[in-house]
């Protein structure tokens, strides 16, 4: 949705913008050619091997952009380390990049076999998707696949786990895609998504504190922006649209930013031919008040 965040960003030359999500650069590089000549581009991203290709990625803009190994949410300790009062836009473009899912080896897709780790950040997040599966109880599993996952089986998947690490501890993806196909049982899957996908996502968000992180971003994020700045966040989940969403609607009635529309914008569906994992994406964007 790169026209579509260009436009939502209202993205002109001789301004600061912020990408809190820049991962592999696509949107940070499409903001810097519009925001020819003068603009400039902070990108922020937890993984510090996105930030390594996308230093690549974007070298031939030379001094325009600062690239920093940050989550969104700390934005404001850079902005007052940088001395800058705000700044014109800021998106966010949450979840995980096609890089992290298919080439990153760190157990994010259940299609190969890989560790279970699961970490945007080793840096920072202490406990892996292992260690999580290993040592939670019970109770702690079954809440994290129905809170992150919406799995309607999470009481009888959370004990196929505790049965299935007696034997041997979790390691890798397919020893846990395994126990999700044995706790579905037979006929099990019900649906177009295979469950696995809904585990993973939960396991990810947790191991991430992936909602902490967005709500401690949405708490502050006006405060960040320049009068007419505009804030855009596409997301890939309800629980994360919810979210947004609800904040926008208080900061609109609390006259301190503007929805652009109440209605998110979706991918056309040329892109979500050309990008299949765009289907889900929700893009929505407010503008600071006066
Ligand atoms: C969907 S990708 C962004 C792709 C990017 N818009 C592009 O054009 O290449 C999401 C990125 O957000 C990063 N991320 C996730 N949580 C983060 C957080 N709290 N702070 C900063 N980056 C985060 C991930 O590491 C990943 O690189």
């Amino acid at each position: 949705m790169v026209t579509e965040v260009l436009v939502g960003l209202n993205c002109r030359p001789g301004y600061l913008y912020v990408d809190g999500t820049v991962g592999e650069g696509g949107h940070a590089a499409a903001i810097l050619d519009r925001s020819t000549p003068g603009g400039e581009l902070w990108g922020l991203d937890q993984d510090p091997a996105a930030l390594t290709a996308t230093a690549t990625r974007l070298a031939h803009y030379t001094s325009r952009f600062l690239l920093f190994h940050r989550s969104y949410a700390q934005l404001g300790e850079l902005l007052e380390m940088q001395g800058v009062k705000g700044v014109a836009g800021i998106l966010l473009d949450l979840g995980l990049s096609s890089y992290q899912l298919q080439h990153s080896q760190r157990g994010f897709s259940f299609q190969g076999d890989e560790p279970l780790d699961m970490r945007f950040n080793p840096e920072v997040e202490a406990v892996t998707a292992a260690q999580l599966l290993n040592h939670a109880s019970p109770a702690v599993l079954e809440k994290i696949f129905r809170d992150y996952g919406e799995e309607p089986r999470a009481r009888r998947l959370a004990r196929f786990i505790i049965q299935a690490r007696r034997q041997a501890h979790f390691k890798t993806t397919r020893q846990l895609v395994t126990v999700i196909q044995q706790a579905q049982g037979p006929g099990g899957r019900r649906g177009r998504i295979n469950p696995a996908t809904r585990v993973f996502q939960a396991l990810r968000i947790a191991v991430n504190r992936e909602l902490e992180q967005l709500d401690a971003f949405l708490e502050q994020a006006p405060g960040w922006l320049l009068p007419g700045g505009r804030l855009a966040v596409i997301s890939y989940h309800s629980l994360e649209d919810r979210r947004v969403k609800q904040r926008l609607a208080v900061w609109e009635r609390a006259g301190v930013m503007r929805r652009l529309s109440r209605k998110p914008l979706t991918p056309t569906p040329e892109e979500v031919e050309r990008n299949p994992r765009s289907r889900s994406a929700k893009l929505r964007v407010a503008e600071r008040t006066a």
